[in-house]
Parts: structure tokens; sequence; C-alpha cells
């Protein structure tokens, strides 16, 4: 059986890489790698830290290109591949353009997709754009689902899909979480969360901050970074905001918050450190779907900063909470956890709804099972 596994941007290649291992260590299954590259560094840095060397790379990241520029990369590139390797199945995870694009790929040359990460939804087609168009279409070209949890599950036998074509494997993020979190904390943590004044009797509560979407760009991210500078005229806090390699990030959040007391902002963290840093923080104020997901599994609150969410497992949890993106209601709802012990105590929880570090393993026992 000859699989070739499809990803392109950092989250993807975290939750590709527990799966992209196991296929190569498993008898009868002649695994490739193809990395669009949609994300140049980032991307790397995942590729470096799960020591995946990939065997085809389109490298179509370019600064300012569109959804439709990119697209068309992909699908002109990725055909190339499939034309020289013929897979038998081609797999993707998520709902990035990669995906889409991937699973357009397969159809036209008639190869079965298998879509990990499969069934999330908000309904709304805008939020998260271009994400919920993505995935559903995703959907419609996968010969296999992948489903994270139930309630991914249920949603696409909503719309149809058979159910023996559906598998509830957990969320392979949890799989790749697990491979960090039994690492020794990196150095750097270490002595982040020292200048960070998170040691002695008055020891400071760090607040970790990620943010990217799309549909956050212009108004909500300024949003986000004034309440960021209201919160960070607190003295018990620290915020710690490792920023996203998009320019339309990086601008009006180097624009608002440098130089900044008690805020730092950092480039884009490995993912090693990252979720040690996860472990340490006393809140997490996000709008990354990952996070939503890994946070959980250390206890530590998450405001999520946007409209809808795809992961109600972690809201109905109490887990996550959606606080939008409007500058007062982020300040307000963080200072309440961070004033309230008994408001924290409610959020703080350590029980992942989004899987059990299992995933990778029944993925490829299913796709073995297609023989
Ligand atoms: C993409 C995905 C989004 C996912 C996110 C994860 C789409 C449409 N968007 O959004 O679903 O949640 O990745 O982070 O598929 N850049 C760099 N270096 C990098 C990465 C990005 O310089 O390593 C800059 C480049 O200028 C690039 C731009 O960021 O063109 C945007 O990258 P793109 O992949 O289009 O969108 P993201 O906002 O990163
Ligand atoms: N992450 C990381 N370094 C960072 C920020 C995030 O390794 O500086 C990890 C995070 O733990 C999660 C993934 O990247 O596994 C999420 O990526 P992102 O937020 O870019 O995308 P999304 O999940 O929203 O698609």
């Amino acid at each position: 059986m000859k699989i070739l596994s499809v990803f392109g941007t950092r989250p993807e290649a975290i939750k590709m890489a527990p799966i992209v291992r196991l296929l190569k260590q498993t008898p009868g299954i002649e695994a490739r790698v193809c990395v669009t590259a949609q994300h140049r560094q980032m991307l790397d840095q995942a590729l470096r830290l799960f020591e995946i060397q990939p065997d085809y790379d389109l490298d179509l990241m370019r600064e300012g290109q569109s959804l439709a520029q990119l697209s068309a990369g992909i699908l002109t590139h990725l055909e190339s591949v499939l034309e020289e390797f013929k897979p038998d199945w081609m797999l993707a995870v998520g709902d990035t353009t990669t995906v889409l694009t991937a699973s357009l790929s397969a159809f036209y040359r008639r190869i079965h997709f298998g879509h990990v990460e499969a069934g999330l939804r908000t309904h709304n087609k805008w939020h998260p754009f271009p994400e919920e168009i993505n995935r559903r279409l995703a959907t419609v070209a996968a010969d296999l689902h992948f489903a994270p949890t139930e309630w991914s599950k249920q949603n696409l036998l909503n719309e149809g899909v058979e159910p023996e074509k559906v598998f509830v494997t957990g969320n392979p993020v949890i799989d790749a979480l697990k491979f960090v979190v039994n690492q020794d904390e990196p150095q750097e943590i270490t002595e982040l969360a020292e200048r960070a004044g998170m040691q002695g009797t008055k020891a400071k509560k760090l607040i970790l901050v990620t943010a990217h979407r799309r549909e956050n760009f212009g108004e909500p991210i300024e949003n986000i970074c004034r309440a960021l500078r209201e919160l960070a005229a607190r003295k018990d806090v620290e915020i710690v905001y490792p920023v996203h390699l998009n320019p339309n990030v990086q601008e009006p959040v180097n624009r608002i918050l440098n130089g900044v007391e008690h805020i730092m902002l950092l480039p884009p963290l490995e993912y090693l450190p990252l979720a040690h840093l996860m472990k340490r923080a006393a809140l997490i104020l996000t709008d990354s779907g990952g996070i939503q997901e890994e946070a959980p599994t250390f206890g530590v609150p998450v405001l999520v900063m946007r409209e809808t969410t795809e992961r109600p497992e972690g809201v109905a949890a109490g887990t996550l909470k959606l606080v939008g993106t409007e500058t007062n209601r982020i300040v307000e709802e963080a200072h309440r956890l961070l004033d309230d012990a008994s408001a924290y105590a409610q959020m703080s929880k350590a029980a992942n709804p989004y899987g059990d570090g299992r995933a990778a393993k029944r993925i490829v026992e299913a796709l073995l099972a297609q023989k």
C-alpha cells in the first residue's frame, strides 16, 4: 500500500508527524511525505523536531500571495508528485488551503483520500474563513474520515457520510503533545520563566497569547492588542506572545505592543518549548485551533478570542470560553479569571476531550484494513 501524506503549515506538520512516523515503521506500507511549504520557517521548525525529511518539497510560500495563487500552485505541482509516486492513498489533516487542494488533487487522479481531523464545523461559512469551507469540501472528496470526537463524527453523519467510512480516532495533536511533554523542559523556557518573574514568593502569573486568524485581521487583531496592553498594566502578570509570521499579524502587533512593559513579544517558538510554556501558563488567550485542543491537557483555562469555535467539546468540558474580539470583554474575562479563585478553579480542569494519544495507531490500523 503506497501512502502519500501531504501537509504545508505548522499545525498540519505537528498533527501529521505521529502518523508519518508510524507509517514509516509499518510493514506493508510504502510511505512518502510531500510538503507544500505553504509555511516555510514555521513548517521547518516542526519537521526538525519530529525528524521528518520530506520526499517532495513544493516550496510554495510567497509573501502576499492570494488563496487562489497558492491553490493554483499546489494543484499544479502536486500533480507531478502524484504522477511519479502513484499512491493508493493520500492523507491530509484539517482545513487549510493545502488540505482543500490535496483532496481535489486526489480526486482528479482517482486516488483514495483520507481526511484526518474530519467533521469539525461551526456551520458558519465565514467563520473561520476560509477553513469552514475548506473542511466541508475535503469531506465531500474523502473516502475515509478520521473524526477526532463523537461530536465531529455526528457532524459527518448529519451530512450523509456513510457511518462505515468514519473512524473516531482522537486528534493526533494529542499524540504529538505527549511526545513533547514527556521530554524535559527546555532551558530556554526555564530562563524565560525566570525573566518573567515566575519564581519566588511574589511570583507572577504568565499569560500566553497567540493570534493569527484571517477573520481577525484589521480591527479585531488591533482590539486584541489593546486588550493585552490593558492587561499588562497589572502588577501580577507577564504576557508572553510568540507572534505568528504572517505580516497581517506582525504589523499591528509590533505597532501596538512593541516596548510595552510586561509584554514579551517573541518569534514563533518551536513546538517543544511552546508546549512547556503552555504547561507553565496561568491563562491562555488565543484564536488558535490547536491550542484549544492542547490546553485542556494541562488544565489551563483558555479564553478563545473568536466569535465561533468548531471545538465545542472543550467549551462543554469547561476549559474553553469564547470571548470574541472586543477589547473590553477580553479584559474583563481575563481580570475575572485572575482575581476570582472559584471562577478560575471552575475552568482549570485537566481532562482532555480531544484524544488519548493513540490517534495515529487507530488511523494506520483503519488504513491497513482497507487492503
Ligand atoms: C494558515 C492557514 C490557517 C492555519 C494557519 C496556521 C490557510 C488559508 N490558512 O494561515 O488555516 O490556521 O496557517 O498557522 O490555509 N509566513 C512566513 N513564514 C512562515 C509562515 C507564514 O513568513 O513560516 C507568512 C508569509 O508571508 C505567508 C503568510 O505568512 O505568505 C501567510 O501564510 P498562509 O499560510 O497563507 O496563512 P496563515 O495566516 O499562516
Ligand atoms: N505552536 C508552536 N509555536 C508557537 C505557537 C503555536 O509550536 O509559537 C503550536 C501550537 O502548540 C499548536 C500549533 O502550533 O500545536 C497551532 O498552530 P496555529 O495556531 O498556527 O494554527 P491553528 O491550530 O490555529 O490552525
